[in-house]
C-alpha cells in the first residue's frame, strides 16, 4: 500500500492549480443517466472516486469516453468525459460497487425517474458517521415512487413515472437535495424542495440540468422549484473548482508559511472558511487568476468554529483546520455538527505531539510550540489530508499510511505541494 513521506519545515511558494470539484463531479456524472443523449463534462478531476463511479455507470450500460490529449491543452488540467446513457441495460447497482463509494447510491433517482425502476444497494456504514439514506428515500416516496427495502437493497418502482410534490427536509442534506432535484426533473408537474442544501455543488448540478432542458429555479437557496419535463437532452458543462481542495491548500500555506496562488479558485465558494483563516493570520487576496494566500513570519491566532451546512464552515475542512490550530498561539475550539464521528484524526495528530481534548462534539486544541514527525495512519479522506498539513510543520520525517483515502479526493497532491517546495514524496507498495 502506498505511503507518503514528508519532511517538515519547508515554506511553500508558487502556484497550485485547483481541480474540478469531486462533490460536483459525482452527481453530474450520475445526472448523465437522466438522458439518452450525450452529456459532456469538462474539468473532471482524476480521482479514485471518479474511476469507481465510471465502473458503476458502466454496469448500467453507460458508455464513457475520455477525451484524449489536445494541442495546447495542459494534460495536467481536468479531463473532458463524454457520458452516454443511451442504453440502460441494467437498473441494479450491486453492493460490491456501491459499498466502495457511498454517493453511488444516488443513481437510484435518475434510474427510477427515467426507467421506472431501480434496485440499489444501501451504502452501508462509514468511518465518519452512521449516514442513513432515510431522507433520500422519503424524497423519492414523496415523488410517487413505491419503495421496498429488502436484503440490503432499495427497490424503487414508478412504472407510470414520478409526479411533482412538496418535499420538506427536516435537516439539510446534500445527497437528498441532489437526488430530489434529479428525480423531480423528469416528474410530471411541479416539485418544491424546502430546507434544501445550498452548497455550491447543488447550484452547479442544477445549472447543468437546466442546460439539459430541465426547469429548475432557486438552486443555491433553501427553496428550489422544479417544473418537470418529459425528456432531457445532452449538454456540455464544466465542473466548478473544488472549494474543499482550495481550503485545504490555503491551510497548508498557513501551516508551513509562504506565498501561493491557488489558481482557478473562487473565494465566494468558501467565504466562511477564508474569513476564519484571515482571522487566524493568513493573508487572503482574491486575484483575477484565483486566490493568493500568504503567511510570512507572523504567528497563528486561535479560532472558535462550528461546522454547518453552506454558507457555514464546511465539515469537509474541519480536520484540516484542527491540524492548523495545533500550532496556534493559544486555545481553539472546533465543534462538529454534521457527522457524529468525525474526529478520527485527533489521535493521529496527538502522535505528532498535538494537544487536543475531546468533549462530545467539541475539540479543544491547545497550540504547541512544535510538532515532531512520526508514522501516522489515514482513516478517511479529509482526516488523511489533515495529517499531511500537520506534517508540513512537524520537525523531521512523517509517514502517512493508507493514502488510498487521499486518492479518493485529492488529485496529484504530492506533485502540487512539491512544486511549491514541500519535501513530500509517495512511496509505492
Ligand atoms: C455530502 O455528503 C458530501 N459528499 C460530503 O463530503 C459532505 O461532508 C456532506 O455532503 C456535508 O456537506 C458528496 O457530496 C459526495 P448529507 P452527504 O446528506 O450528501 C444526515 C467528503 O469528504 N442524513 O448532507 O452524504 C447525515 O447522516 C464527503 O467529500 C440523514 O440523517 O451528506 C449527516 O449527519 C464526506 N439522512 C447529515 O444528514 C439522510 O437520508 C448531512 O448529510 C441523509 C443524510
Amino acid at each position: 500500500m502506498d505511503r507518503i513521506r514528508i519532511v517538515g519545515g519547508q515554506r511553500l511558494t508558487g502556484t497550485i492549480p485547483i481541480s474540478g470539484a469531486k462533490n460536483a463531479t459525482l452527481p453530474l456524472m450520475i445526472a448523465g443517466l437522466l438522458t439518452e443523449d450525450t452529456l459532456i463534462l469538462e474539468n473532471v478531476p482524476r480521482l479514485a472516486d471518479v474511476i469507481q463511479l465510471q465502473r458503476i455507470l458502466g454496469n448500467h450500460g453507460v458508455d464513457i469516453l475520455i477525451a484524449g490529449k489536445r494541442p495546447g491543452v495542459d494534460p495536467k488540467n481536468g479531463r473532458t468525459i463524454h457520458i452516454s446513457a443511451k442504453h440502460i441495460v441494467d437498473t441494479t447497482a450491486p453492493y460490491e460497487l456501491v459499498s466502495k463509494m457511498r454517493a453511488s447510491f444516488w443513481v437510484v433517482a435518475p434510474l427510477v425517474a427515467r426507467m421506472g425502476e431501480a434496485k440499489v444497494s444501501m451504502p452501508g456504514g462509514c468511518a465518519i458517521g452512521t449516514r442513513p439514506v432515510d431522507l433520500l428515500i422519503m424524497a423519492l416516496t414523496r415523488l410517487g415512487a413505491d419503495i421496498e427495502i429488502e436484503a440490503g437493497y432499495v427497490m424503487a418502482r414508478a412504472p407510470k413515472g414520478l409526479r411533482g410534490a412538496e418535499i420538506v427536509f427536516p435537516k439539510v442534506t446534500v445527497g437528498g437535495t441532489h437526488t430530489a432535484m434529479m428525480a423531480a426533473s423528469l416528474a410530471r408537474g411541479t416539485t418544491v424542495i424546502e430546507n434544501a442544501a445550498r452548497e455550491p455543488e447543488i447550484a452547479d448540478v442544477a445549472d447543468c440540468l437546466n442546460k439539459m432542458g430541465a426547469n429548475i429555479t432557486g438552486a443555491g437557496s433553501a427553496r428550489i422549484v422544479i417544473e418537470g419535463v418529459a425528456k432531457l437532452n445532452g449538454a456540455r458543462h464544466a465542473v466548478l473548482p473544488d472549494r474543499i481542495e482550495t481550503g485545504t491548500y490555503a491551510m497548508a500555506v498557513a501551516m508551513a508559511g509562504g506565498d501561493v496562488l491557488l489558481q482557478n479558485a473562487r473565494p465566494e465558494l468558501l467565504q466562511s472558511a477564508l474569513d476564519v483563516l484571515a482571522g487566524a493570520g493568513l493573508r487572503v487576496t482574491p486575484t483575477n487568476e484565483g486566490i493568493r494566500v500568504t503567511r510570512n513570519g507572523s504567528g497563528l491566532a486561535p479560532v472558535e468554529v462550528t461546522t454547518a451546512p453552506f454558507p457555514g464552515f464546511p465539515t469537509d475542512l474541519q480536520a484540516q483546520l484542527m491540524a492548523l490550530m495545533t500550532r496556534a498561539g493559544g486555545t481553539s475550539r472546533i465543534t462538529e455538527t454534521i457527522f457524529e464521528n468525525r474526529f478520527m484524526h485527533v489521535q493521529e495528530l496527538a502522535r505528532l505531539g498535538a494537544n487536543i481534548h475531546l468533549d462530545g462534539q467539541t475539540a479543544t486544541i491547545e497550540g504547541v510550540a512544535r510538532l515532531k514527525g512520526a508514522p501516522v495512519m489515514a482513516t478517511d479522506l479529509r482526516a488523511s489530508v489533515s495529517l499531511v498539513i500537520a506534517a508540513l510543520a512537524a520537525e523531521g520525517e512523517t509517514t502517512v499510511n493508507r493514502v488510498y483515502h487521499l486518492d479518493r479526493g485529492f488529485e496529484r497532491l504530492e506533485e502540487k505541494l512539491s512544486a511549491c517546495g514541500a519535501a513530500i514524496e509517495r512511496i509505492s507498495g
